[in-house]
């Protein structure tokens, strides 16, 4: 299979493409290097420089690479700069997303794989959540993600296209050779290890939810995980794929959680890390931040008996552990 990896220079893209290439596919990485780096593409995928918004010039791309699906894992994902800048969510992840898919329609492109997220849930009535759960986005952010998840399904019933649409908890971990690096880093483990080297100091936000040990809980998925299930993804959006129902039959927009299905604290998260690092991390606890909900876990049933998946990497220690050896490799994070 040919795929269009949108975001192939950033975090999750960059581990994606290396899994598609192990499986020998053939990927070409559309990105615009805005949080992505350069040297995060895998040797083996082409990277062009530009914006999937570009509807032209995507079309163009398209075409001449005879693309057989697409995975878009580009977007913006920063929830307090949506907060700030909300202009910026829905012009990149909304009317760039629908840029993406008239110039997918107009090739005749009809498979693609979306990165949602948890945060379409906003605060969930229930634990683990299921996909069928009211979404209430709370910020702007998680309100781009599911706009573009609703125009999947009317593209879908309209003009045929098969998309599923996966909603990462929290995605971490890394794979030998690619890893977590954005600057401001905005996500807990490779925050805590970056404290871990004295980089920068860590505040924990709230220690008085009403969890175990008063810190928010949360799902984490290594990263890897979710590259073997953006394969089993992109293989069901194929117009024969039985596991879907897709065969000669309507087109499909299906909807999966992926997440380990466990909650961890923010105290065990630094409780695992200070054993894998082998010493203790300095931090200090702040007030809780808005929007941030005490408990967000998901029931990833759907992605297993529909899809298949079988996590395999998914204790703490083995997250984290991956996160570090890779952080240890690159204490400053990818070159220039
Ligand atoms: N990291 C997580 O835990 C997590 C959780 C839920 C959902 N997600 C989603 O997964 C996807 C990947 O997240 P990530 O953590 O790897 O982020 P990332 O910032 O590392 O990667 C995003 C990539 O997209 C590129 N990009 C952004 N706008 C673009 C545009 N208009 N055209 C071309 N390329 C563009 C960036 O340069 C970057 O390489 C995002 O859609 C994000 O919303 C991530």
């Amino acid at each position: 299979m040919r795929v269009l990896v949108t975001g192939g220079a950033g975090y999750i893209g960059s581990v994606s493409v290396e899994a598609l290439l192990a499986a020998g596919h053939d990927a070409i990485v559309l990105d615009d290097l805005s949080t992505g780096r350069r040297a995060a593409v895998p040797a083996g995928a082409r990277l062009r420089v530009a914006s999937y918004g570009d509807e032209a010039l995507v079309g163009g791309l398209l075409e001449s690479e005879r693309v057989d699906a697409i995975l878009h894992c580009g977007a913006r994902s920063l929830v307090g700069e949506s907060v700030r800048d909300p202009a910026r969510y829905y012009r990149d992840n909304v009317a760039g997303g629908i840029n993406l898919l008239e110039a997918a329609r107009r090739a005749g492109v009809t498979r693609l794989v979306f990165s949602s997220s948890a945060a379409v849930y906003g605060t969930p009535d229930r634990s683990p959540i299921p996909e069928d759960s009211d979404p209430h986005p709370i910020n702007p952010y998680g309100e781009t993600k599911r706009a573009f998840e609703s125009a999947l399904a009317w593209y879908g019933a309209a003009y045929g296209l098969r998309s599923v649409a996966l909603r990462y908890f929290n995605a971490a971990g890394a794979s030998d050779r690619y890893g977590e690096d954005h600057d401001p880093e905005t996500h807990l483990i490779p925050t805590v290890l970056l404290a871990a080297l004295g980089r920068i100091e860590l505040t924990v936000f709230g220690d008085d939810y009403p969890t175990p040990d008063g810190t928010g809980v949360r799902d984490y998925i290594h990263v890897e995980d979710l590259a073997q299930a953006h394969l089993l993804a992109l293989q069901a959006t194929a117009p024969d794929d039985l596991r879907t129902g897709a065969a000669e039959g309507p087109a499909i927009s299906l909807v999966c959680n992926l997440g380990g299905g466990e909650g961890f604290s923010v105290r065990e998260v630094l409780d695992a890390a200070e054993r894998v690092v082998g010493r203790k991390i300095d931090h200090r606890t702040g007030p809780r931040r808005p929007g941030d909900p005490a408990v967000l876990v998901a029931s990833s049933e759907r992605a297993r008996s529909v899809l298949g998946w079988k996590p395999g990497k998914g204790t703490l220690e083995e997250m984290i552990g991956s996160a570090w050896a890779w952080r240890q490799h690159h204490p400053d994070g990818y070159p220039a």
